[in-house]
């Protein structure tokens, strides 16, 4: 591969620089991206379109010098091809036309095969590698069991409310939960897997919603089943090491867990000091971020100053390996386009001397 910096970085490897990408790089922000999902229609036609989905993964590769690409599509896959019916409002984000409420809901869902039933993704991974040639490593990703069961059990504008009716049934009826869980668990290792056999180069797991759980909770119900997916994976893949992401918004606690998980690398929102979670997590886990969002909001000279903060919280000089250079949350649809070029830039100025 002609850049394979962001695959050694979370190999803890040494690299020349810190790599760099940005959740939600292909996005709303970008004005290509705007006009190519109005000709898809709708933003599911875009991800079921490899073609159309193979264009925009590769659009913010296009105006930016990232190190890695990620595959265009939505964490809402799963739950829709196990029967729920997924669709977009405008403004409200994501919907389901049947929730999850009880144990017959549960019953209900298909277990479905990723190669037959989320076909179109393995089609989209499979033309994006094929694109890509080689030029960059490719990230496959899912939701993790937890955030994935938020959206289920709540049907749609759960995210402003902070999931009520899914943080009920867990307290409710945690064996419900558990059993939603575990459905979710073998389907996520499924899909991350079926990824991976297509061409995905590296997994993420997005776990949005862990940070809304009381520490123990984020254990027992996120953090163990994210695991167990890390786990399935290792045991499926022929000897084949594909490196795993971790990452849960508001999520910097229980780090034993994610270094016991066999995960080898954690994503970091910036309500923490990457310093203090690699004082605790040592070489175990490369990190990746965690640069505020919405400092992209302001101007090129406070971003490059923002991200030197960020490069020298990780590492010392020449103390940088293992750091995969990121937001803390995904890019915003209002961020204008010259102060990405400024954050690029400065991750490729500033890292060099720390490696
Ligand atoms: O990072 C990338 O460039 C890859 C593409 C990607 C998307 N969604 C595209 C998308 C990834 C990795 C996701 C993951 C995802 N989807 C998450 C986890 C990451 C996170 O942000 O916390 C979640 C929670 C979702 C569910 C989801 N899908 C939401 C909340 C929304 C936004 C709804 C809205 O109208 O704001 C979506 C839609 C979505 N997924 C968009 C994009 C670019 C915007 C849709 C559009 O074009 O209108």
């Amino acid at each position: 591969m002609k850049n394979d910096c962001f695959l050694k970085a979370l190999w803890r490897q040494p690299t020349d620089r810190t790599p760099v990408w940005m959740m939600r790089q292909a996005g709303r922000y970008l004005p290509e991206y705007r006009a190519t999902r109005q000709r898809a229609g709708g933003f599911m036609d875009l991800c079921k379109n490899a073609d159309l989905a193979c264009e925009v993964t590769l659009q913010p590769l296009q105006r930016y010098d990232l190190d890695a690409a990620i595959l265009f599509s939505d964490i809402l896959t799963i739950p829709d091809a196990m029967g729920l019916g997924l669709y977009f409002t405008a403004g409200e984000g994501p919907m389901f036309e049947r929730t999850v409420k009880n144990a017959a809901d549960i019953d209900r869902l298909i277990n479905i095969d990723p190669n037959q039933d989320l076909q179109y993704v393995m089609h989209a991974v499979s033309t994006i590698r094929r694109e890509l040639d080689n030029r960059l490593p490719l990230i496959g990703f899912s939701g993790s069991p937890w955030t994935l069961a938020t959206y289920m059990v709540e049907g749609g504008g759960g995210s402003k409310k902070g999931f009520p009716k899914a943080q009920a049934m867990l307290y409710k009826r945690p064996d419900l939960m558990h059993k939603l869980l575990d459905k979710l668990v073998t389907a996520v290792s499924d899909y991350l897997h079926a990824q991976v056999e297509a061409g995905a180069q590296a997994l993420m797991i997005f776990d949005t919603w862990g940070g809304l759980l009381t520490p123990q909770a984020y254990t027992d119900f996120s953090q163990n089943k994210m695991a167990a997916v890390v786990q399935n994976l290792k045991s499926s893949h022929h000897g084949e090491k594909v490196p795993v992401v971790l990452f849960t918004k508001g999520g910097a606690r229980n780090l034993q867990e994610f270094v016991d998980s066999g995960a080898d690398a954690i994503g970091l929102d910036w309500t923490v000091n990457l310093s203090d979670v690699k004082a605790k997590v040592g070489d175990k886990l490369a990190l990746q971020g965690n640069l505020n969002p919405h400092i992209l909001l302001s101007n090129p000279e406070v971003i490059d100053s923002e991200v030197q903060k960020v490069l020298a919280s990780y590492g010392q000089v020449g103390r940088g390996q293992g750091h995969v250079f990121n937001l803390g949350h995904g890019i915003t649809p209002e961020v204008p386009l010259e102060n990405v070029t400024a954050l690029v830039a400065a991750v490729k100025k500033y890292s060099p001397p720390y490696h």
